[in-house]
């Protein structure tokens, strides 16, 4: 009996506890640990580390919610958390959702998987963090699998209860009433929370970040057109390939080899196929000659005909991936011969990064939470981490050489912001590749439309309309080899569109630096946009003046636009419309190709034509561009600058540029100069001039016609 008794573990701390947030660690951000939370967490699995220099800049805050409202309780080896909700609170975040935005009313298990075309938890980045529209975040620190109640179980305690109905007699009874608070469990004996709050969203967001080691600036070449050939492509037909973008004069910076650059994939061995890339060095400088970067496929669970299989094996898991084995990239050992292995193969012969596949999962072919690993991380936890540990695992390699690199992954979790990684998956509904990006805008994480085919050349159209204006603009032909020119129809409009974007790189290169200097998102939600009301607007009906020309309508999530940078607004078409409403903030709004006032604070109908993706200004909104060029390297070169000007207001913008492909930008290596435009009068101010400054000379161009 006593041996019996011997075998139980101590009894879990349960109850009650009141966590102790202290003074604020930067201005507005506090940080509270209960219980007795695992010693790895998604932040520390990664050693994210919080830019304190620029946190410490922020304004102070008040802490956002009363202390004791915020009640935390250990039950058994779980945590629960749970914190007041308002009636009229919108909660934003908690992973990378496709279908909706606004979270209230949802239950979502955050869990590390494929994306399954339901916005339940499970997704390429569950990020335990939210952010409410009363101006706060809270993230939950822990690698575990989390329920989240947000706003769906209604306590018996509650303070705002919702009224109880007879659903005989009232045709207001509903099944879901409303709660007034918003609970979180967490498979863990404690946790570390910390909580956020800024002087609007966007700045919570961007301390958010800030605090999990802020945003990166990608390489000026990754900014440029990708294309990825199809798996069996040969080093002969890639070449012809490249060859067909010049001759066609499409815009291309990297070339994409799919699964067949590998002697064996899935698992997969990272050594080259000697049939279909006898002499790899030679291809790469190739291509390289041609200013393109060459970005491999991968997926990291090894061969065992890999050249490095017998090396890894000794820090693997106790589970194989498609008979592949499963490093434990928490090992230094196991990273160690990764990382001379890609070294020696790949990067030394001029690769520029990887497209990281398969690492958020899919429960029948990833590792079951029974598998082991050989560090003692759990199974669940290695899941939840696994994305990010092999961004950290390559990223070094490239920081080691001080070369940028820019590539895709599936999976991210809170403290993968600072890796340079774009989110893919395999979905393909165009809507559903905007509500991605306004929602990756809110958790520290970049997610990006692509190209792979269509049913239409009008289809097609818009979607390279989206993806020109997306983090990475690609065209994935790995399946079925379509090309820029597969719908001769619309061609001319979709060269125009990749063109556009390649005069736009000084404004998306800039937005990009905010993301690293400041922690702001170049590509964000509506919601983040200062004078957005994202629950009212107004609406025109009427022009007579003898009535109320506004009715007002409600709306509870804007899912289909969203903005890049500051100052410009995507509003894209899909197949088969030529007209959609657009949501225009506080303050003038003007088209971009026109200069035209559109309108202010209100929906507007907008008649769109086929050959332009709806993009708009705010007033005094200033846009840096360049002349066309199919490359970066003429960006890189130097060109002239022409800086358009939107409205009447004043404006100013901060335009940033460095050597567009070395990490001296983080050591200080870069230039900033102020654009300034006041009662018409411009000027340049010079903040910085520390290196990589690529403009010849500045014009400018008032695009808002004189009335
Ligand atoms: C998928 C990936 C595709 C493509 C394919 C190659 O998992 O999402 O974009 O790379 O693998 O087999």
């Amino acid at each position: 009996m006593a041996g019996i008794l011997c075998a139980c573990s101590a009894p879990k701390q349960t109850g009650p506890v009141q966590a102790q947030w202290g003074q604020a660690v930067y201005p507005g951000v506090w940080k509270t640990s209960v219980g007795n939370p695992d010693k790895l967490n998604l932040l520390n699995a990664v050693e994210a580390t919080p830019k304190a220099e620029i946190l410490n800049t922020k304004s102070q805050q008040e802490f956002p919610i009363n202390p004791d409202e915020i009640k935390i309780s250990l039950r058994n080896g779980k945590t629960v958390v749970r914190l007041p909700l308002d009636k009229e609170e919108q909660i934003f975040g908690l992973g990378l959702n496709f279908k909706t935005v606004d979270q209230r009313g949802r239950i979502l298990r955050l869990h590390m998987d494929h994306y399954s075309n339901n916005d339940n938890g499970r997704t390429h980045a569950p990020v335990p963090f939210f952010i409410s529209s009363k101006g706060y975040g809270l993230l939950i620190n822990s690698a575990r699998y989390i329920d989240a109640y947000v706003g769906t179980g209604v306590r018996v305690d509650s303070k705002n209860p919702p009224e109880a109905r007879d659903r005989n007699t009232d045709s207001n009874w509903s099944a879901n009433p409303y709660s007034d608070n918003l609970e979180f469990v967490i498979p863990e004996e404690g946790v570390e929370l910390i909580l956020f709050k800024g002087d609007n969203m966007l700045d919570v967001v961007s301390r958010f970040n800030l605090y999990c080691g802020s945003g990166f600036i990608p390489p000026k070449w990754g900014l440029g057109f990708w294309h990825r050939t199809p798996t069996r492509y040969t080093d002969e037909n890639v070449a012809q390939e490249a060859a067909d973008f010049a001759n066609k004069n499409f815009p291309l910076d990297v070339i994409g080899l799919e699964p067949g650059w590998h002697s064996k994939a899935y698992p997969c061995s990272f050594d080259w196929d000697p049939n279909r890339f006898p002499d790899p060095d030679q291809f790469i400088q190739k291509m390289n000659e041609q200013n393109i970067e060459v970005n491999l496929w991968c997926n990291p669970y090894i061969s065992p005909e890999s050249s490095m299989y017998e090396q890894i094996l000794p820090y693997c898991g106790t589970h194989t991936v498609w008979c592949g084995v499963v490093p434990d990239y928490t090992l230094p050992e196991a990273r160690k011969v990764f990382q001379q292995h890609i070294k020696k193969a790949q990067l030394d012969k001029g690769i520029s990064g990887y497209k990281i596949d398969e690492v958020d999962g899919n429960d029948s072919w990833l590792w079951p939470d029974a598998a082991e690993f050989p560090s003692g991380t759990e199974a669940d936890q290695m899941r939840s981490i696994y994305g990010n540990l092999v961004m950290k695992t390559v990223d070094k390699e490239y920081r080691d050489i001080n070369k940028r690199t820019y590539g895709l992954v599936r999976a991210v979790n809170a403290g993968g912001v600072s890796f340079p990684y774009v989110i893919y998956n395999d979905n393909y509904s165009h809507r559903d590749f905007i509500t991605g990006i306004i929602n990756s805008s809110f958790i520290g994480v970049m997610w990006t439309p692509e190209v792979r085919g269509s049913g239409s050349g009008e289809e097609w159209l818009r979607r390279m309309q989206t993806t020109c204006f997306g983090p990475l603009a690609q065209l994935n032909a790995w399946a079925d080899g379509t090309k820029p020119w597969s719908y001769p129809e619309v061609y001319k409009q979709c060269q125009e569109v990749a063109f556009l974007r390649m005069q736009l790189l000084p404004y998306f290169y800039s937005a990009f630096a905010d993301y690293y200097l400041q922690g702001e998102p170049p590509f964000r939600a509506m919601n983040l946009v200062e004078g957005f009301d994202g629950k009212t607007q107004k609406i025109k009906t009427k022009l007579d003046a003898t009535e109320n020309p506004y009715e007002t309508v409600q709306i509870r999530e804007v899912k289909d636009q969203y903005m890049v940078g500051d100052n410009l607004l995507v509003a894209p078409l899909f197949a088969g419309e030529m007209e959609r409403s657009v949501v225009l903030p506080k303050g003038k709004w003007y088209d971009f190709y026109t200069g035209e006032l559109v309108g202010e604070n209100e929906i507007i109908q907008v008649k769109g034509s086929l050959d332009k993706i709806p993009l708009f200004v705010r007033d005094g909104g200033i846009i840096p561009m360049i002349p066309a060029a199919r490359q970066t390297k003429a960006w890189i070169e130097g060109q002239p600058l022409e800086i358009r000007v939107y409205g009447t207001a004043d404006g100013s913008f901060t335009l940033y540029d460095d050597d567009g492909e070395s990490y001296n930008y983080e050591k200080g290596a870069y230039s900033i100069k102020k654009l300034n435009v006041q009662k018409g009068e411009t000027s340049v101010e010079d903040v910085k001039s520390d290196g990589g400054w690529s403009y010849k000379d500045i014009s400018w161009k008032f695009m808002t016609p004189e009335k």
